[in-house]
C-alpha cells in the first residue's frame, strides 16, 4: 500500500530545531522557531503558569472527559480577553468559543466549517505568510489564493496593492488576516488601513477569518485585538483562530480556541454545532491541562495582573533587540537599510535576503533562520548581536562583489 509514498522534505520551520541542536559551535544562534526566549537564550515556564499548575494539579480529582468544546470556563474567558468584555457582538450573544488544540487546531477547525458550508469560497492569505497557514487550510481541502501585503525586498507593506486584490474576490471569499505581530513580516496595518481594509470586506462580502497568535506581543493586549474587535463590531460572520502558545509560553500544551461569530445567534449555534462534530471526527476533545491552566490565571484579578507583567517583560525585550539590532546594523554599515526592523512588531521580521545567502549563514557562520530569511527576533541577545550583524553584512558585501 504505502511503496509509492515518497520521503518528503522536512518542515521548513521546525527541522530547523534539529538541525540547530546537532550544531555544536559556540556561536551558534538560533532565529528559526518562533518561540520567546530570554537573555540567556531560554524559554522559561512563566511563573504565573508554574503557580497555576501546582493549583490545577492539587485540585484535579478527575481525568474523566470533558467535552468536544473543552473547558465551558475556559472558552468564556477567552471571548473576553480577546474581544473586551464589553463588545457588541457578546452582548449580541452571537459569539461561540471552542477550546482547540493549539492555534494550528483552531485553524484547521475554521477551515474545515468553511468547507461543510458547501459555498465554493477562496480562501485568500497574504503573501507572505506563515509556513504552516496553506498547508492547514489547504489541508481541509479549500481553494487557496494570495493577496500581495508585504514587499522583503524594500521592507514595506504593499497595502495599495492589497486593497486593490481583495477588490477582485468575489462575494462570499474568506479573506485570511493576522490580527497582529504578522507571521513572517512584522509588518502590522495601522488603525486606518484596519478601516480600510474593513470597507472592502463590506463592500464585497467578504469574510474574514482572522489569525491571532500573538496578543499582547505587539503594542499590548487590547492594541493587539484592535482590528480584530472592528470586523466583530462591523461584519456579519466573522471566524478567529486564537492561540496561547507565545502569550502563556504554553507552547507544548498546544492550548488556542476558535471563535465563531455568526450572524444572529441562532446561526453561531450551528456553526458551533458543525465545529463541534468536526471536532469530535478528527480528534475528539481537545487536551485539558493547558486550558485549565490558562483559565485558572484569568479567572483569578491577582494571576492576571502579574501574566500582564510577564507579558509586558517579554514584549518589551523583543522591542529592545529590534531597536539593538536596527541600530547595529545601522553603525557597522552606514546604512538605514534595516531601519524597518525597529518599527515592525511581534516575533519575526523579513531580513531580504535570498535562499543561498541563509544557507550561507547557517553554514559559515552558524545562524539559523526560516529559508525566506525570517528571523525570530526573540533568539536575539546583546552578545550574539554583534556576530549576527557581521555575518549579514559579510554575506550582503559578498554578493555585491560576486560578479
Ligand atoms: C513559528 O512560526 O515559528 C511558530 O508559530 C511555530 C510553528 O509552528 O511554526
Amino acid at each position: 500500500m504505502f511503496q509509492d509514498l515518497k520521503a518528503l522534505p522536512e518542515d521548513a520551520i521546525l527541522g530547523l530545531m534539529a538541525r540547530f541542536r546537532a550544531d555544536n559551535s559556540p556561536d551558534k544562534v538560533d532565529l528559526g522557531v518562533g518561540v520567546f526566549r530570554d537573555e540567556a537564550g531560554q524559554t522559561p515556564v512563566l511563573a504565573c503558569v508554574q503557580r497555576a499548575e501546582g493549583q490545577v494539579l492539587s485540585a484535579q480529582v478527575t481525568k474523566t472527559y470533558v467535552a468536544p468544546a473543552g473547558r465551558a470556563e475556559f472558552n468564556t474567558l477567552v471571548a473576553d480577553l480577546v474581544l473586551g468584555s464589553s463588545h457588541p457582538a457578546l452582548a449580541q450573544g452571537r459569539v461561540r468559543a471552542v477550546q482547540a488544540p493549539g492555534g494550528c487546531g483552531a485553524l484547521r477547525l475554521g477551515a474545515e466549517l468553511i468547507r461543510a458550508s458547501g459555498q465554493k469560497a477562496v480562501v485568500h492569505v497574504s503573501d507572505p505568510t506563515w509556513g504552516n497557514h496553506m498547508p492547514l487550510l489547504g489541508g481541509a481541502g479549500l481553494t487557496l489564493a494570495r493577496y500581495p501585503y508585504y514587499d522583503a525586498a524594500a521592507g514595506r507593506l504593499r497595502f495599495a496593492d492589497m486593497l486593490e486584490s481583495l477588490r477582485r474576490c468575489n462575494p462570499g471569499d474568506v479573506v485570511l488576516l493576522h490580527a497582529c505581530c504578522h507571521n513572517p513580516s512584522g509588518a502590522d496595518l495601522s488603525e486606518p488601513q484596519w478601516n480600510d481594509v474593513l470597507a472592502v470586506l463590506e463592500e464585497r462580502s467578504l469574510i474574514p477569518f482572522i489569525d491571532l497568535a500573538y496578543q499582547g506581543f505587539g503594542n499590548g493586549l487590547e492594541a493587539d485585538a484592535h482590528g480584530l474587535r472592528l470586523l466583530a463590531a462591523r461584519l456579519p460572520e466573522v471566524l478567529a483562530a486564537v492561540s496561547f502558545s507565545k502569550n502563556f509560553g504554553l507552547y507544548r500544551e498546544r492550548v488556542g480556541a476558535l471563535l465563531l461569530m455568526g450572524e444572529r445567534a441562532e446561526r453561531s449555534d450551528s456553526m458551533l454545532s458543525n465545529v463541534l462534530q468536526i471536532a469530535r471526527s478528527i480528534y475528539s476533545m481537545p487536551p485539558d491541562h493547558g486550558a485549565a491552566v490558562v483559565a485558572a490565571i484569568l479567572a483569578d484579578a491577582g494571576q492576571r495582573r502579574a501574566w500582564e507583567v510577564e507579558l509586558d517583560a517579554m514584549r518589551g525585550r523583543i522591542q529592545s533587540m529590534r531597536r539593538l539590532l536596527s541600530a547595529t546594523l545601522r553603525q557597522k554599515s552606514g546604512s538605514g537599510r534595516f531601519d524597518f526592523i525597529e518599527s515592525q512588531r511581534g516575533m519575526f521580521s523579513l531580513l531580504g535576503l535570498s535562499q543561498p545567502q541563509v544557507v550561507q549563514l547557517r553554514e559559515q557562520h552558524h545562524i539559523y533562520m526560516v529559508p525566506d530569511s525570517r528571523v525570530n527576533i526573540a533568539g536575539i541577545t546583546p552578545r550574539n548581536v554583534g556576530h549576527l550583524a557581521d555575518s549579514v553584512l559579510a554575506v550582503l558585501q559578498e554578493a555585491t562583489a560576486s560578479p
